[in-house]
Order: structure tokens, then sequence, then C-alpha cells
């Protein structure tokens, strides 16, 4: 890739949120978000084996950087070229010009910069590269790991993708998903969606869905809340509580 890639500001509105979102600053005292979840599966998983990890829905990488800091390879994939490309371009040049919306058309210019945020060492370990969470490569497996942060309410089949992840772990490997559960029909299928809905007059949680797709393989070990905050504008926030699900694939039986 030129060297000039660098220098080109990212105005693409949505390019842009999650490049500030990723790397830039907080906002209404809420921590970084990747940062978070990366410190919330760390301390999950202890000390673990961590040789490979999966960010499945990896959009601009920030996660996928700090992931490789303890793994030693992650793959990171997002269904987005334009996201995948974001990403490859931070990682080969180290930096990524960006212009934030403020009001109207006013813009301010940002720089995300991964010597600046610690994350310059580790970024070779981390391959970038194109795919659908809901029909993964079958070389992507063999996985300590797999990462899936607000992921499986924009998919348009999430069963499919906790099938697969089942599949491409290693045994005693460990499952972290974080979503808002923020199910629309313009993502998924209402046939598809794994909770909000009411069966038999009963309630379905999301939770109860992830349960329902994943034990008895999985054991659930945690479950917590964790905040983000995406800036719109200067003055326009989307203030958001993720669920953060932690499950570890039992051993394989004799
Ligand atoms: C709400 S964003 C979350 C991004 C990032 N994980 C985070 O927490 O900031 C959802 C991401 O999932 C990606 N995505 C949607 N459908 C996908 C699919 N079928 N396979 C892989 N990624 C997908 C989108 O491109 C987007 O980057």
């Amino acid at each position: 890739m030129p060297e000039a890639m660098g220098n080109i500001y990212e105005t693409d509105d949505s390019i842009s949120e999650y490049l500030e979102f990723h790397y830039g600053d907080e906002y209404l005292g809420v921590p970084n978000f990747p940062v978070a979840c990366v410190q919330a599966v760390l301390s999950g998983i202890g000390d673990a084996p961590k040789r490979k990890a999966l960010d499945i829905g990896c959009s601009v990488g920030r996660s996928s950087f700090e992931l490789a800091r303890e793994f030693e390879q992650v793959d990171a994939l997002d269904f987005s070229t334009r996201f995948i490309v974001s990403a490859i371009e931070l990682q080969e040049h180290g930096v990524r010009r960006y212009t934030v919306r403020d009001e109207g058309d006013l813009e301010s210019f940002r720089e995300a910069k991964l010597e600046t945020l610690g994350l310059g060492g580790a970024a070779d370990r981390v391959k970038f590269a194109q795919n659908d969470a809901c029909n993964l490569k079958t070389h992507y497996t063999g996985y300590d790991l797999i990462f899936g942060a607000n992921l499986i309410d924009r998919l348009y089949d999430p069963a499919a993708f906790l099938a697969a992840a089942k599949e491409r772990l290693v045994a005693g490997g460990y499952l972290a998903l974080t979503s808002p559960y923020t199910w629309l029909t313009e993502h998924t299928d209402k046939d598809k969606w794994l909770g909000g809905y009411k069966e038999d007059g009963e309630n379905v949680t999301t939770l109860h869905g992830l349960r329902r797709a994943l034990e008895p393989d999985f054991e659930l070990l945690e479950q917590s809340d964790i905040p983000f905050v995406i800036r719109e504008t200067r003055r326009k926030f989307q203030h958001t509580v993720a669920e953060f699900t932690l499950w570890r694939k039992k051993p394989e039986r004799d």
C-alpha cells in the first residue's frame, strides 16, 4: 500500500465514528469499550493458554490489537471490507487520520496512533481479513478464544455463528460475547432472533436464547454489564449498556 495512504483523512461517517470509538477520546465518563471488553476477557480466562484468538466483527480493530498484546496470533475478521481496509492501514502505517463531525458540515481532525496507545509492539501478530461470521472459511479454527463484541444482533444468522464458534474452539476454549441485544429486522429476520420475543406467552430473553444454543457444550462463567458511548456529533452520543458473557467450551468427553 502506498505510504501516502497514511496521510489521507478518513471522512466516511461510520468509519470515522468507529475510529473515534476505538482509538479516540472517552465521553460521558465511560471508559474505552474495546479496552474494557478485553480486560474483562483476560481477567475471566486467567492463565489459560493464549495461542490463537479470533476477533470476529472486529470493525477497525482496537480489540484485536489489545488481544495481540497477550495472544501469539489474532485473526481479526469483519464482513465490511471498508472497516478491514481501515484497520490494515492503521496496522501498516501505525497511524490513521480521520475527521469527526461537530455540527452540520463542521468537522474536527483526529489521529489514531498505535505507538501512543502502547499497541505498536504486537500489532503485527494480528491478521485482518474480510470474512462472514455466519459462513466462516474452514481454515479459521483451533482457537483458544473467540471474541464477538456487539456482533450477534447484527448477524443475519446468529445461531449459525454460535454453532461455528463451538466447532472452531479447542476443547476448554473460551467464547466471549457482548451485545445490547438490540434486535432489528433490518439485520436479522425475526425467526432468527436469539431472544427478545415471546414464546407461548413467556418472555424469551437473549441470555435465555444463548443458553439454549450453547449449553450443554458450554458453561456460562461470567455475566456483567459493559457500557459504551459512540460519539455522533459534538453534542450527540449513543450511550448503551452491553451485556458481557463469558462461556467455556467443556473438555471433550471420552
Ligand atoms: C456494532 S459493530 C461492532 C464492532 C466492534 N466489535 C465493536 O465492538 O466496536 C458490528 C460489526 O459486525 C460486523 N458484521 C456484521 N455482520 C457480520 C458478519 N456476517 N460477519 C462478520 N462481521 C459482521 C459489522 O461490519 C460491524 O463491524
